[in-house]
């Protein structure tokens, strides 16, 4: 597997294989619920619950206080001056002194001694300027590329006959600082982000995830079809009960009728905002040709926002009673899991930032470069952008698109964009990537937040003098937006055109908002719905035992072709919308809250068919465009708006549909398609599944009950 070889690689580079950083992170962190309440119930801790928590291995120390060189930025970041390295200056100073010696020496017999040194010398010079790419990681005194930059093999046979891709994950906690401030994580092989996958379409994925957490998990593969393999999609509540700690589990799904860029993340409470989240590439034989702009190099470029606490600590106390609209707001972002904060704006946070970087990338000038976005975040809607550099939109979601060019890009959590830009710019050698929060959708203020994190566009033609120089390139001038709707993809045209059929034989009409229930409570709900997962009773399991005892609650319903299934849920608490045999459906929301949501359905992607403020017109579905709408997998409801989605459920399985705010999703935002029930009703569950549900520890990590505040409403 070359992307594990070349992290791996590039670990060792900084004297650190994967175990070693993994145990010089470890601790023996508490991350149970149970903690994370005890933790905010102490006044004194004042929500930076984990303080109990970070105290530095003797080990980390160590390592620590053996690092470089400070690549402080910080308060300072709006005056960027050239700057060399120290050591150029040091050198000039010595000079007098040195020629003295010089002079002496020509008169002695160490003359010879001091040509051969000065040939040498020389010979070293002209070796490191001719090798001066493949020497940049060493120059500034710390790696150029990060540890995970996610660059594309440039070797890739695309072509390949399709194969088996082993990994195995131990997922751990640990605790990082991935911009200066320490905090408890959950991480896979010792690395954040996670390792890149990349596959062939056609390939069978198969991941061996071993739990050494303190906590249950899950792995969900967002936007992969598991088209005959939904018991795969991870999905915590729904397709499967978590893998608890101390077990094993392995994910083994073949990726088909679909390509491009795609993400894996935790699904069990809010663990992608503590870690676990990473890269999934699937290449296309035809990826040449479905990509209209030739490019030298491909790379994936994670955005997230930050959270300083465990989404333990977090999630209860979002959804504790009189918390309206309140989710948690991040401390900051990263790159790639990379920022520098500057710790003495955080007082009160345990922070050396003397092991962070920004995250930098080199590019060959001249050349066009494609980027593949991912935003992983739990919460923040990003806009980014490369100073100077217009890009063209190529890929959404997975889905090839004719190149369409702007100066920003926004995305929202969970949703991919691939960009193509040009380094012909001739302005400077460096540049500026800017990804910014847009914080105008926050609910609070968070005076430890830093809303943007920067990182640097190097043109590899830069002299190795050069390499430490900060960009001075400059912003665009348009103003920026605040709000946090999608960007508009309505000119966005599929490469592969697919025409939505021309009627839906069923329209769900859904409604999204948050509503304040007993003991003063706000959750999330699809109509009079609000999801709470049953952890240890997926829905996936429930059908399967269902079908197979002929239970009439569950076969009742497989007579009817369409409609909400209340025979075999408590709809207010899981909604579930069946279908049988292949139907086209329609999903029309209404939003009715002030936020927008990023909704994320599994196992498909859909057709965006319209979107807007306030309601739909009357005539919205006679003035539909259906000829070649864009597919994608999520896809964004504007704050009191609408959306308008069709899709051909025609993939047998249980499929969550979630708003992928994560803490929304939390909150009851989720609902689920049964599709294609009749051959569902004709599965049995593989017995590793029925295991899962049987293990000590299972729903460790869970969300909490509603139940734990009734009669206290005000804790
Ligand atoms: Cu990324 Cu349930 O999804």
């Amino acid at each position: 597997m070359p992307d594990e070889e070349a992290s791996q690689g590039r670990l060792h580079d900084e004297g650190l294989d994967s175990n070693d950083a993994t145990s010089r992170l470890k601790h023996d962190a508490l991350l149970s619920h149970e903690d994370a309440e005890q933790q905010l119930d102490d006044p004194a801790l004042n929500y930076n619950g984990s303080s109990s928590l970070l105290n530095l291995a003797p080990e980390h120390e160590a390592l620590l206080s053996q690092e470089n060189e400070d690549y402080d930025h910080g308060s300072d970041s709006e005056s960027f001056e050239l700057e060399t390295f120290h050591a150029t200056g040091e050198g000039w100073e010595k000079r007098p002194q040195k020629l003295r010696l010089l002079n002496n020496c020509f008169r002695s017999k160490c003359s010879k001694v001091i040509v051969a040194v000065a040939a040498f010398a020389l010979a070293i010079f002209v070796a490191a300027f001719l090798l001066r790419d493949e020497l940049r990681p060493f120059i500034g005194g710390h790696q150029l590329d990060p540890p995970q930059a996610y660059l594309l093999d440039p070797n890739w046979d695309f072509t390949a006959p399709s194969t088996r891709r082993d990994y195995t994950w131990v997922i751990e906690d640990v605790e990082h600082n991935p911009d200066g401030v320490y905090r408890p994580m959950m991480v896979i092989n010792g690395q954040f982000p996670g390792p890149l996958i990349e596959v062939n379409e056609g390939d069978t994925i198969v991941v061996q995830v071993v739990n050494k957490a303190t906590n249950a998990t899950s792995i969900h593969w967002h936007g992969i079809y598991q088209n005959g393999s939904n018991w795969m999609d991870g999905t915590v509540g729904v397709t499967q009960c978590p893998i608890g700690p101390g077990a094993n589990f392995t994910y083994e799904f073949r990726v088909d009728g679909q390509s491009g860029t795609y993400w894996y993340h935790g699904h069990h409470g809010v663990q992608s905002s503590d870690g676990l989240v990473g890269p999934l590439v699937i290449h296309s034989e035809d990826e040449k040709s479905l990509q209209r702009i030739e490019y030298a190099s491909d790379r994936v470029v994670i955005v997230q926002d930050h959270y300083y606490d465990l989404s333990g600590a977090l999630i209860m106390d979002y959804l504790k009673p009189d918390r309206e609209n309140a989710e948690p707001v991040p401390a900051g972002a990263l790159i790639n899991g990379q920022n520098v904060r500057n710790c003495d704006d955080l007082p009160n946070r345990k922070c050396d930032n003397s092991t962070a970087r920004l995250a930098e990338f080199n590019l060959e000038p001249g050349k066009n470069h494609r980027l593949r976005f991912i935003n992983v975040g739990a919460l923040a809607t990003f806009q980014i952008q490369l100073d100077e550099h217009e890009f063209a939109i190529t890929e959404v979601d997975g889905t090839d698109v004719l190149p369409q060019y702007h100066h920003r890009l926004k995305i929202q959590p969970a949703q991919r964009y691939s960009i193509v830009i040009n380094t012909n710019v001739t302005t400077g050698e460096a540049y500026w990537l800017r990804a910014r929060m847009v914080t105008h959708c926050f609910a609070e203020e968070n005076i430890e937040m830093a809303a943007e994190v920067w990182g640097i566009v190097r043109y590899t033609s830069s002299s190795p003098l050069l390499v430490n120089v900060r960009p001075s390139s400059r912003d665009w001038p348009e103003t920026i937006e605040l709000d946090c709707n999608d960007m508009d993809t309505s000119g966005l045209r599929p490469v592969i055109a697919i025409p939505a059929p021309a009627t839906a034989d069923d329209v769900l009409y859904l409604r999204v908002n948050f509503e304040i229930g007993a003991w003063k409570l706000s959750r999330g709900f699809f109509n009079a719905s609000s999801w709470r997962a049953p952890v240890s009773s997926p829905t996936l399991n429930r059908l399967i035992e269902g079908y197979s005892t002929s239970n009439e609650s569950f076969t009742s319903s497989l007579s009817s072709h369409f409609g909400y299934n209340s025979a075999a849920f408590a709809t207010l608490r899981e909604l579930v919308y069946q279908t049988t045999g292949i139907r086209t459906i329609d999903i029309l929301m209404q939003n009715f809250n002030e936020g927008s949501h990023p909704m994320h359905l599994h196992g498909y992607k859909f057709w965006v068919l319209a979107q807007g403020h306030g309601y739909p017109p009357k005539d919205v579905f006679s003035t539909l465009d259906l000829t070649n709408p864009l597919r994608r997998d999520t896809v964004a409801i504007e704050a009191f708006g609408w959306t308008l989605l069709r899709f051909t459920a025609d993939n047998a399985g249980i499929w969550a549909f979630h708003c992928h705010l994560s803490w929304h999703a939390e909150a009851g935002l989720l609902m689920q398609f049964l599709t294609k029930a009749d051959e569902v009703a004709r599965w049995t569950l593989p017995a590793e599944n029925i295991g899962l549900c049987e293990l000590e520890g299972h729903d460790r990590g869970k969300g909490p009950d509603d139940e734990i505040w009734y009669g206290h409403p005000s804790r």
